[in-house]
């Protein structure tokens, strides 16, 4: 059984990228995972303030950031995360801005046990309006390869909920 966390970035709650999320999930729970999922449009989260008070000053690890918001309630769940799920629409050419700042602010715990101290494993989730993924997936995937993470898959289009649902089963 593994503990996967879902950051979903999309702006719309039951958009198409929230039936690919449902998809994944719905057979990654039927696996007997555990699946936290995180709608992030909804979430009090700043941008990363960018001057190092996590690499610099902070003593508790599972709260590196000085910020107090809501990516606290993050943190805690990527801690003790197996797989972590970025799923986001295209939105120009790459993920939401919603995503992307909670990339960010995850600086905030790598940085204090060391980008290679979460070893995780990562899975993509993407719809988008036409068929251009490329800059998306280059973000994902020299993310995850720079942080030494393992990725277990991306499913790429709206209408991709086989892939989806095969995907979530597959977790373990
Ligand atoms: C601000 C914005 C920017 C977008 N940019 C792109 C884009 O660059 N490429 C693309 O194929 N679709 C683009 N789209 C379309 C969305 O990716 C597409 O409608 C997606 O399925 C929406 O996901 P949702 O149904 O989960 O909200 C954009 C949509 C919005 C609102």
């Amino acid at each position: 059984m593994a503990k996967i966390l879902i950051l979903n970035g999309a702006a719309r709650k039951n958009g198409s990228t929230a039936k690919l999320i449902e998809a994944f999930t719905d057979d990654a729970k039927s696996s007997g995972n555990e699946v936290r999922e995180f709608y992030l449009q909804d979430m009090n989260i700043k941008g990363c303030l960018g001057f190092e008070y996590c690499s610099k000053f902070a003593k508790d690890t599972s709260n590196a950031c000085i910020q107090n918001d809501d990516m606290r309630l993050i943190n805690e769940a990527f801690v003790s995360a197996d797989v972590v799920v970025f799923a986001s629409p295209v939105y120009f050419w790459t993920i939401t801005g919603t995503l992307k700042t909670v990339a960010d602010r995850l600086y905030a715990q790598l940085r204090s046990l060391g980008y290679n101290g979460f070893p995780r494993k990562s899975v993509l989730l993407m719809t988008a309006g036409g068929s251009d993924y490329s800059q998306a997936v280059r973000w994902y995937e020299t993310f995850e390869r720079n942080l030494g993470w393992e990725d277990l898959g991306e499913v790429l289009g709206a209408g991709k909920n086989r892939a989806a649902f095969d995907l979530g089963a597959s977790i373990r």
